[in-house]
């Protein structure tokens, strides 16, 4: 099973900027995560601090009892191997094939044959359909073929972690579906704990199991996808619907006065280019390809999921108690001490909403 990332007050700072702060936030083991986030907001910064490629002024990244952020460069050395990265601009080696490009980690950190590597290789570049394209050179592919490549690169060591930093742009609509269901059908074969960051706001919809958004400099909610799909949190509900209007404005912020101004411009009836309807509310998640194993993920964040229940807004208690068969609502009420009765399980009303911004934290 994947491994836990623990994620505590982190801060990164470039010189006097400061990227973001005190992000706290858990991966739980062999489940999908996405990071959403408005451009520039650190995304991939916080992915590069997660492999140890950055180091952050402050706060922890614990995975396997070990403290990245403090480690000996040995250490470090040992965790990183659990790291399949796919980075945002793919990072090929520019002179090399595409088959050397994916080849590369498994000559560098293993002792297999040259026919035990050309086996892996050609399977994974099957996976993210690049056969046929081995000879070619990153300069005479698409832009998206390079994330391609980059992504079979990341996988061929079989990572307990995978980072994928926007592993979607460039693909058309056609392989970004395809490259949804990769993702998950991945998750159920080799239930590697995933962390994506992406603009994609349908594969933010119905890809991971848990949601999480970066936004002045902050960690502005992380938690179970319900949490997030069903906030009225000004600036999750912009960026999930793709709206123009809302906090998050062209150089990142909006001035009070700018987006009163829109608001007024937009109930007089005019169009601000977005789309007409709001696409609010929890949309099922993709499913592994019929003939894969179940995620194993689902299962244990359910009984997580189920624990922290009531500590969530009330419309995320809802639309997680709605997903439960009638054996598991029974099964979880007499867990939770409270009887054996029929019927659905209740929602808290009182619990607080919105999600306090480190509430994914357990
Ligand atoms: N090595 C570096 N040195 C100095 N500043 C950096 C460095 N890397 C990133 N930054 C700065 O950190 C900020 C966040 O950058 P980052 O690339 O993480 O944003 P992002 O959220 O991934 O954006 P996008 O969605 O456009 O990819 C930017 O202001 C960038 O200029
Ligand atoms: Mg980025």
């Amino acid at each position: 099973m994947g491994v836990e990332v623990v994620v505590e007050g982190l801060t990164k700072s470039f010189g006097k900027q400061t990227i973001w702060r005190d992000v706290t936030l858990t991966l739980p083991p062999g489940e999908v995560s996405v990071m959403l986030g408005p451009s520039g907001t650190g995304k991939s910064v916080f992915l590069k601090s997660l492999v140890g490629l950055l180091k952050p002024e402050q706060g922890k990244i614990v995975i396997n009892g070990v403290d990245l952020v403090r480690c000996s460069e040995h250490k470090l050395y040992e965790i990183r191997k659990l790291f399949g990265v796919l980075f945002q601009d793919g990072a090929l080696f520019g002179s090399m094939n595409l088959f050397d490009n994916v080849a590369f980690p498994l000559r560098e950190h293993t002792r297999k044959t040259e026919a035990e590597v050309r086996r892996i290789v050609l399977e994974k570049m099957e996976m993210v359909g690049l056969v046929g394209a081995e000879k070619k050179l990153p300069g005479e592919i698409s832009g998206g073929m390079r994330k391609r490549a980059g992504l079979a690169r990341a996988l061929v060591l079989d990572p307990e972690i995978i980072l994928c930093d926007e592993p979607d742009s460039g693909l058309d609509p056609v392989r970004t579906a395809y490259l949804s269901q990769l993702l998950i059908d991945l998750n159920s074969q080799i239930d590697a704990t995933i962390l994506i960051v992406t603009h994609n706001i349908t594969v933010a919809r119905t890809v991971p199991d848990n949601l999480g958004m970066l936004f002045r400099r902050e960690l502005v909610m992380f938690g179970p996808r319900e949490v997030l799909l069903t906030s009225d949190e000004p600036v999750v509900e912009q960026f999930l619907n793709g709206r123009r209007i809302g906090p998050i404005g062209m150089s990142e912020e909006k001035d009070q006065a700018t987006m009163a101004a829109e608001l007024a411009h937009r109930e007089a009836g005019h169009s601000d280019g977005s789309p007409d309807e709001d696409v609010r509310g929890v949309v099922p998640q993709l499913e592994p390809t019929p003939g894969l194993p179940p995620r194993g993920a689902v299962r244990r964040r359910k009984d997580r999921v189920m624990t922290i229940l009531h500590t969530l807004p009330p419309e995320a208690q809802q639309s997680i108690i709605a997903s439960l068969t009638p054996e598991e609502q029974r099964h979880y009420r007499v867990m939770a001490g409270a009887g054996d009765r029929t019927g659905p399980i209740a929602v808290d009303p009182t619990t607080p909403s919105p999600w306090p911004r480190q509430g994914g934290v357990l």
